[in-house]
């Protein structure tokens, strides 16, 4: 196919980290792009804050402008790139750019998670094409993967590790035996973590990705303020190494499942099997493992977040809608097909393995009493250590077997209100 007809106009609408490495892949590889997709794919307008910050990139001052209105209402804009972050003004420019005829691209989970109702209806009214293939796992393939190559199957469970920042920080914490804090510190210092480390630290990161995730997979709406979230906050040093004991090591997973009473969706630390092959994702990488009824278990690795990486899953995007606008046609595998919101299953139905740490008084009798207690709510212990006794302390830990979130949580509040438990120290899910 010739090249020669019009380009295909980008905005941008931020460039920052990301951003600059959409610049740099479409400044260099502009040829190549032409050929695969047909079209010169050509930057029209790159909407920031400050035009005069270096952004390590050779762009062009006409470019660049703060009036970001200017980018989602451009005619020579056909495919708007949305690489801010927030959602606000980020959702609100992306509607503006689709009533304006645009299509668009995105990275942007949390508005994604929050504002795909919106977003995706504008969308289909107005027969644009809104893509995001980056907002979930960086640089691996995640989004597409679902909603073409899966397509034939039909998803019934999902466990991923998706945010790498946590995953730094737990892997540092288990190969070096350290405290949160101290990784947590070296992390900034790094800057694998945000000066304000929230949204990964307490999991909303991934509990935004694991929305957007189980609404591609199950074929609806999801609340995300119903998705039960833990963080990596409890996890200390001492629970890592009793896992280690156990044959285990602690990450940070986000589940999803379809039960017939609803959709199960949870973001908590978890002791996985050493074994696992999710036991070897280590460091700052992601990795996502899904059953489909046909194809059975598949498993998607890589770097999930980064310049180039996540800039190789937006530019990838682009490519894709500069092939589509070419051949004058849209994809409907590609587009959002539900709209009604998916019943989520309420945590205190979910089961789960438990990992129970208890700081006990050192009494006779006291390791009977804590097993009728788990036992009178239908609790069996599967596995159990007890250390040393410290100032009339002692500390037992115990892996269950599967048990119902609510009775878990029962025996416990039982347990703690009696004489002969100190502390729940900590309460750990086993899996995936
Ligand atoms: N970084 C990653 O590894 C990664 C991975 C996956 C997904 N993402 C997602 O990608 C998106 C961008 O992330 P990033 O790391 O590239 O962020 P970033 O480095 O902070 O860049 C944000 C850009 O948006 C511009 N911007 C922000 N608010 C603005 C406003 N109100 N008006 C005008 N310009 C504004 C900034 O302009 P100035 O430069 O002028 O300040 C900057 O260029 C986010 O949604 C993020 O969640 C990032």
């Amino acid at each position: 196919m010739s090249t020669g007809a019009t380009p295909i106009g980008v905005g941008m609408l931020g460039c920052g980290v990301v951003g600059a490495g959409v610049v740099k892949l479409l400044q260099d590889k502009s040829a190549l792009y032409a050929h695969r997709t047909g079209r010169r794919i050509e930057l029209a307008k790159v909407g920031v804050r400050d035009p005069h910050k270096d952004r390590g990139v050779a762009l062009d001052a006409a470019l660049l402008t703060t009036d970001l209105h200017a980018v989602t209402t451009d005619p020579d804009v056909d495919i708007v790139v949305e690489l801010m972050g927030g959602t606000e003004p980020a959702v609100e420019l992306m509607l503006e750019a689709i009533r304006h005829g645009k299509h668009v691209v995105t990275a942007n989970k949390e508005a994604i998670a929050k504002f795909g109702r919106e977003i995706f209806t504008a969308a289909n009214e107005m027969g644009v094409d809104v893509y995001f293939e980056a907002s979930v796992g960086g640089g691996i393939p995640v989004i597409q993967p679902f909603k073409r190559s899966l397509i034939a199957n039909e998803v019934t469970e999902l466990a991923g590790i998706i945010n790498g920042t946590t995953n730094y920080i737990l892997t540092a914490m288990t190969e070096q035996a350290r405290d949160l804090a101290d990784v947590l510190d070296e992390a900034q210092r790094l800057g694998y973590a945000e000066a304000d480390p929230t949204a990964d630290v307490d999991g909303h990161d991934a509990k935004y990705k694991l929305a957007i995730l189980a609404s591609l997979i199950f074929g609806c709406r999801i609340d995300v303020d119903q998705i039960h979230c833990e963080g990596i906050r409890g996890v200390t040093a001492t629970d890592i190494a009793y896992a280690k004991q156990f044959g285990y090591v602690i990450k940070l997973l986000a589940k999803a499942a379809q039960h017939e009473r609803g959709i199960e969706a949870r973001v908590h630390p978890c002791l996985v099997p050493v074994g696992h092959p999710m036991a070897a994702v280590n460091g700052v990488y992601n990795a996502l493992f899904l059953k489909g009824d046909a194809v059975g278990d598949v498993m998607l690795y890589g770097r999930g977040a980064g310049q180039m990486p996540t800039a190789s899953a937006v530019v990838s995007d682009i490519l894709n809608i500069a092939s589509d606008i070419t051949a004058a046609k849209s994809s409907r595998l590609m587009a959002c097909q539900h709209n009604h919101t998916g019943t989520l299953l309420p945590m205190s139905e979910t089961i789960s393995q438990f990992y129970l740490r208890l700081s006990t008084h050192d009494r006779p009798g006291v390791l009977g009493f804590v097993g009728s207690g788990l036992g009178q709510h239908g609790i069996s212990i599967e596995t159990f250590v007890q250390s040393r006794v410290t100032g009339g302390l002692a500390e037992m830990v115990f892996i269950t077997r599967p048990a119902r979130e609510a009775d878990i949580q029962h025996a416990l509040t039982q347990l703690k209100a009696s004489d002969s438990v100190h502390d729940v120290s900590s309460v750990l899910r086993v899996g995936p």
